[in-house]
C-alpha cells in the first residue's frame, strides 16, 4: 500500500472542540472513488458519541462507523443481536451533532442493526431512509448472496451502502462463534462471488472481517469499484476499520488479536487516533504479526 503523508493531517482540536486547525474536504463518494483510483488508503473508525466523533474527525479518520457494536461496547451486551433501530438511530444523531458542532467532514456511516433489513428490500428501505435522516451519508448491512436486491434497491433510490462479508457478527449464533472466514476453497469463492454481485449491485464499500488475508487481498484486487475495509483480514484491503475502544486498549471482553493499542504509544487519546490513521495510511498496520491466517 503506498505511503500517505501523515503530516500533511491536520493539527487537531487543541483545548476548544469546536475550532479546527486545518480544514480538510469532506469525505464524499467522488472523494472515496478518487482516494480508491489513487490507491490511498482509506482510514475507518466507530464513534458512538458527539465528542468522540469530533476527535476521530480532527484525528484525520475518513470514515467514523457508528457500528451496532455499540450493542457490545456501550450497552454491555454479549453480541450486536439485541442492537435496536432506535438505539443506532440515537448514537448516529449524537455522532452527526458533534461533526456539525465542528465542522467535521468525516462521513458517517451507519449500521442498519440485526432484523432492521432481513424481511424484505422495502424494510430495509424504511430502516435506512431513518438512519439517513439521523444524519448518516451511508448506511452498511451484512452478507452476501441474499442482500444484493436490497443493496441495488437501496442505491437506485440515492442511498448509499456499505456491504460486509466474512465473520458478519448479526449472524453469530449461525456462524458458531467469531471464527475466521474463508479457510477453505469453496469458502473462498463463495465471498469472491458475493463481493462481485454487492460491487455489481451498487455498493460503494465493502467491509471484510476476518477474512484469510489472501482471500481479502484477491477479493480487493477483483473489485474495481469497491474499495474493501478489512478488520483482521491483513494488509491486502483498500482500507481498515477498528472499533474506537480496541484502538484505546479499553473493552469488557478478550481483545481480538488483530487490534493495537494505540493509546498504550503514549500522547493521549487524540494523539492516539491519529496515529491510527497514520498508521493505516502508511500501510504499518496491519502488520503481520496481527492477522496470522
Ligand atoms: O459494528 C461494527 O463496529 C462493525 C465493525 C467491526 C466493522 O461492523
Amino acid at each position: 500500500m503506498p505511503s500517505n503523508d501523515c503530516a500533511g493531517l491536520h493539527t487537531g482540536l487543541g483545548p476548544h472542540i469546536g475550532q479546527r486547525a486545518e480544514q480538510r474536504k469532506p469525505f464524499t463518494l467522488p472523494r472515496l472513488r478518487e482516494m480508491h483510483t489513487r490507491r490511498e488508503a482509506i482510514a475507518m473508525l466507530t464513534a458512538y458519541d458527539a465528542t468522540f466523533a469530533a476527535v476521530a474527525d480532527a484525528a484525520g479518520v475518513d470514515a467514523i462507523l457508528v457500528g451496532d457494536s455499540l450493542g457490545m461496547v456501550c450497552q454491555g451486551h454479549p453480541s450486536t443481536v439485541p442492537v435496536r433501530m432506535d438505539a443506532m438511530c440515537y448514537h448516529v444523531e449524537c455522532v452527526a451533532r458533534g461533526l456539525a458542532r465542528t465542522s467535521g467532514t468525516a462521513m458517517v456511516i451507519a449500521d442498519l442493526p440485526y432484523g432492521s433489513y432481513h424481511e424484505s428490500p422495502s424494510q430495509a428501505l424504511r430502516n435506512a431512509v431513518a438512519l439517513m435522516q439521523a444524519g448518516a451519508h451511508m448506511v452498511k448491512l451484512e452478507g452476501g448472496g441474499w442482500t444484493t436486491d436490497t443493496v441495488r434497491c437501496l442505491t437506485e433510490r440515492g442511498i448509499p451502502v456499505c456491504a460486509h462479508l466474512g465473520l458478519t457478527p448479526q449472524s453469530v449464533h449461525a456462524l458458531g462463534g467469531y471464527r475466521v472466514q474463508g479457510n477453505t476453497a469453496d469458502d473462498a469463492s463463495r465471498l469472491r462471488t458475493h463481493a462481485v454481485a454487492l460491487q455489481e449491485a451498487g455498493a460503494a464499500m465493502l467491509v471484510l472481517e476476518m477474512v484469510r488475508a489472501q482471500v481479502a487481498a484477491d477479493i480487493t484486487a477483483a473489485l474495481a469499484h469497491c474499495p474493501t475495509i478489512g478488520i483482521g483480514s491483513g494488509r491486502g484491503t483498500a482500507g481498515q476499520v477498528l472499533v474506537l475502544h480496541d484502538v484505546l486498549g479499553v473493552g469488557l471482553g478478550r481483545t481480538p488479536r488483530f487490534v493495537r493499542n494505540f493509546l498504550a504509544e503514549g500522547g493521549g487519546i487524540e494523539a492516539a487516533l491519529r496515529s491510527y490513521v497514520c498508521a493505516v495510511k502508511d500501510g504499518s498496520f496491519p502488520d503481520d504479526s496481527l492477522h496470522a491466517w
